[in-house]
């Protein structure tokens, strides 16, 4: 049965709905750090139910939904694919109470000891396989489209991610002390999920969005980078390991991959810069990210880096700047005429959050720290979760969209007929363009 692509714009309020919950999520462990946790919640836990639930339910959902719409005909539509997006809310919603409950330990209940939160997230990977194979099954988009490779790439690595995640299993249950490999199949699945699904995907909407296609010499160096992309990301799941654990050539092999993966990255955001002028924001963050992978990747600044506590830093540079911002702009490019002001909102409040987090490395000086560090930071977490609620109601109230800014060439997609693609937004849509 084919379904219409405008029946997919539920997806974002539903996504934007989770990432509500997982910020309070954020914002409850800010506050625990300075009032002190309440109702024996574990700061651990509390992490433990954030991360999963921003990844399990706001990001995958959302990324599917607009891969649906960007790459695959609407002809070739099938339930399967609101199945596998429907799975991934229900089931990562099912995960978040578990995890804040228990985090990754075993809940004793009477005589029985049940993993509640392994198996509640082994099951979230269900819905990604439903959606790997209708995706890569019923894909099609114009030969030299880069984000044809990077599209296709993102569904891959979702899947190497997922291999990641039962070889932690199996070896946990195994009982295998073996360190190497239980820290390289954690970072397979975190890094394949962040570095491979996330980037490669938002990557490749930006090129579906931008309405301009790279020829000549411009296609040759786009190919070229996309390839040093897919390759190198293979290799880096091996740097955040303990440089004691990895084989001196294995270490090579991950620095080789982390500075190829950053070239592709950086001849990328080179091409963009100049076409996709609404995305400037979100191509800068992923530029600092970019940075700060290749400082990463060499040997020698790798041990450095690690000592700076930076990691949670470049973790929201990447998740919360370039991955949340580009869903937005893209979810909004996709389904909404304009843009919406809560947009602007939440680019501020993300620069903010972030630069909370800079004092909590040791970037930063420590004559400076004190206790404003803390209630800066707890501040500075209510500002996303209030912006995400403003382009909730935004997104429904159909206020504010900015139609000045809006140039129907940008968005290739809304003038394949806003009507189509979102059906109930047509009578807004029509108003809107006739003030
Ligand atoms: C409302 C915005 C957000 C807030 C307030 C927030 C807050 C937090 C906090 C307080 C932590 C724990 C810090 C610590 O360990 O010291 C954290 C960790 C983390 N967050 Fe966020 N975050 C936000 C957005 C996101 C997004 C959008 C993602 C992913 C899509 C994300 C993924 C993560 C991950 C992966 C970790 C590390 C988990 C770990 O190390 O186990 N966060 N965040």
């Amino acid at each position: 049965m084919n379904v219409s692509q405008g029946r997919l714009r539920w997806v974002f309020p539903a996504a934007a709905a989770c990432f509500v919950f997982a910020g309070l999520a954020g914002v409850l462990f800010r506050y625990g750090l300075v009032m002190g946790f309440p109702f024996g919640l574990h700061a651990e836990y509390i992490r433990h139910a954030h991360s999963h639930l921003m990844y399990f339910s706001w990001v995958t959902p959302l990324l599917m939904a607009m891969l649906a719409v960007h790459g695959v005909p609407r002809e070739r539509w099938s339930k399967s694919v609101s199945v596998a997006i429907g799975g991934t809310f229900v089931l990562g919603l099912m995960a978040f109470v578990p995890f804040l409950m228990f985090g990754y330990t075993v809940a004793e209940i009477g005589t029985a000891r049940i993993p509640f939160s392994m198996i509640a997230a082994g099951l979230n990977v269900i819905p990604w396989y439903v959606f790997a194979v209708w995706y890569l099954r019923n894909a099609r988009q114009a030969d030299d489209a880069p984000q044809r490779t990077l599209f296709a790439g993102a569904v891959v690595y979702l899947v190497l991610a997922s291999l990641g995640a039962w070889a932690l299993a199996y070896l946990s249950i195994s009982g295998q002390n073996n360190l190497f490999l239980e820290r390289s199949a954690l970072h397979i699945f975190l890094d394949y999920f962040s570095e491979g699904w996330l980037v490669l995907g938002v990557l490749g909407l930006m090129y579906a969005l931008v309405g301009q296609q790279p020829g000549g010499a411009d296609l040759a160096r786009i190919r070229t980078a996309t390839v040093l992309l897919l390759a190198g990301l293979s290799a880096t799941f091996l740097l955040p390991l303990p440089a004691t654990l990895v084989p001196v050539p294995m270490r090579w092999a991950a620095a080789l991959g982390g500075v190829a993966a950053c070239a592709g990255l950086a001849l990328h955001i080179g091409w963009l810069w100049s076409r996709a002028r609404g995305w400037r924001i979100v191509l800068f963050l992923l530029a600092v990210k970019t940075v700060a992978m290749l400082a990463y990747s060499l040997p020698g600044v790798n041990e450095w880096a690690g000592q700076l506590g930076a990691r949670l830093l470049y973790l929201h540079i990447l998740l919360l700047g370039f991955v949340t911002l580009g869903l937005i702009r893209a979810a909004v490019a996709t389904w909404l005429p304009g843009r919406l002001a809560a947009e602007g909102w939440m680019v501020a409040s993300v620069f903010v959050l972030l630069a909370s987090l800079l004092p909590l490395t040791r970037l930063f000086p420590a004559a400076l720290m004190g206790r404003w560090v803390l209630l800066f930071a707890l501040a500075a977490s209510v500002l996303p979760v209030l912006s995400m609620i403003g382009l909730f109601v935004q997104w429904h109230t159909g206020r504010n969209v900015e139609i000045a800014s809006f140039r129907l060439e940008d968005h290739p997609v809304a003038t394949a007929g806003v009507s189509e693609l979102a059906p109930e937004a047509a009578p807004e849509t029509l108003r809107l363009s006739e003030v």
